[in-house]
């Protein structure tokens, strides 16, 4: 099986790669990324020579592009992953995120259409969304798969049109899909404007923590593998033109997770109890920002047998380690532009 990963340098994708890579010697796995500031090669550093595995350097935007290649390789699946992902960026730039998250992706189902519609057996668009796109939830309730779609943001808002142009190529060209919608990720390789690797860096260098509005927020955290694993579980398992929720079961308000953060860093650092807590300094809030997200995640532990496999607590430890471990990767993606970035988000260096 020849399966085109869109995204594979980034955060979650170098996972979902590296996970395919090594488990299924038999398939081989293109992954396609243009290398945008949350693209590194790095991330792949150990997978590279592996002859299962082959990069593409590319945009998702360039439909002649995209239609060549899959003219050449003949994909016979796609693990769509590449995005523009960070709410804050669409915020200032929403453009860029209905190009790459709207138009890349209908560039992608056009190309799969062309090349599979004589066939559409065993074939399959695996489109990986977020569980932004239903809006927001009060203090109680959870989303469901049937959860009405209701985005707030721009980046919420484009992912939620892709899913909707995937599905109707679902419907109207009898496209074979699946759509996952999870929660928030953690874990290695995520790019440090995320709450949880940006609050390590500046903890590290002793700079401001900004906490959004009263940081009363919630969000539904995930252990980056076990987010890899379930896409592995739906790929070959899944139900083909159905959506599965995948989440955490593991709700925390974004100023007991920070608390949490800075005493494990404390620990780690051998710093004086209370010394990062210090550095939390709550800030002007995000624009629309969505008040509780929680997935109700039993269709896919019911149907799949898929559950997190580690503990918050655990995840935490193991993503504070690899920062604290590989501090050579995150100066180098903290260098050049991302101080740029980090000045025009949060009005100094
Ligand atoms: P990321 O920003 O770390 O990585 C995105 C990758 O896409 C990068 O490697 C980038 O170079 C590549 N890319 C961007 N534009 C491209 C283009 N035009 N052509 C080709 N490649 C391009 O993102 P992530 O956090 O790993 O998220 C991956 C996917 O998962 C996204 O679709 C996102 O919406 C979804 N998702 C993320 C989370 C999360 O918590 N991070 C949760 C649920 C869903
Ligand atoms: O829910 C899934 C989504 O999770 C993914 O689709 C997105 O790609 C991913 O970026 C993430 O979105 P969030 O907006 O929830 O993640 P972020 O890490 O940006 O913020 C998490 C919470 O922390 C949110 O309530 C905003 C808050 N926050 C964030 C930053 C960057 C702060 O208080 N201060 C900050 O500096």
């Amino acid at each position: 099986m020849k399966i085109l990963i869109t995204g594979g340098a980034g955060f979650i994708g170098s996972h979902v790669v590296r996970l395919f890579v090594n488990k299924y010697k038999n398939y081989k796995i293109y992954n396609l990324d243009l290398l945008t500031y949350a693209g590194n090669l790095e991330n792949l550093k150990d997978v590279e020579n592996n002859p299962n595995y082959q990069f593409i350097k590319g945009d998702i935007n360039d439909s002649d592009f995209i239609n060549s290649i899959f003219k050449t390789y003949q994909f016979d699946a796609v693990i769509h992953l590449a995005a523009e992902s960070h709410v804050d960026r669409s915020i200032t730039d929403p453009l860029s995120f209905v190009r790459t998250n709207i138009f890349g992706t209908v560039n992608l189902l056009n190309a799969a259409k062309e090349i599979w519609k004589n066939n559409y057996s065993s074939k399959l668009f695996y489109h990986i969304s977020t569980d932004e796109v239903y809006g927001t939830l009060g203090d109680t309730g959870l989303f469901t798969e049937t959860t009405s779609y209701d985005p707030n943001s721009p980046y919420s808002a484009s992912k939620a049109s892709s899913d909707h142009f995937v599905r109707a190529y679902g419907e109207t060209y009898n496209l074979p899909y699946v759509i996952t919608n999870c929660s928030n990720n953690y874990g290695a390789n995520q790019f440090p404007e995320k709450l949880i690797p940006l609050f390590i860096n500046n903890i590290i260098n002793n700079k401001e923590l900004p906490v959004y509005g009263d940081g009363n927020y919630t969000r539904d955290w995930l252990y980056v593998a076990d987010h890899a694993i379930a896409i592995d579980f739906v790929f070959h398992e899944g139900k083909r033109n159905e959506t599965y929720n995948i989440g955490g079961f593991n709700e925390w308000k974004n100023i007991d997770l920070i608390k949490l953060l800075c005493q494990q860093m404390d620990n780690k650092l051998n710093r004086p109890k209370g010394t990062s807590e210090k550095l939390i300094k709550f800030v002007k809030d995000r624009p629309g920002h969505d008040l509780r997200y929680a997935i109700d995640a039993s269709k896919i532990k019911n149907s799949l047998g898929w559950g997190p496999s580690v503990t918050f607590e655990e995840g935490l430890k193991l993503t504070i380690d690899w920062y604290l471990s590989n501090s050579e990767w995150l100066d180098n993606v903290t260098s050049g532009n991302y101080q740029k970035y980090y000045s025009i988000q949060y009005g100094h260096n």
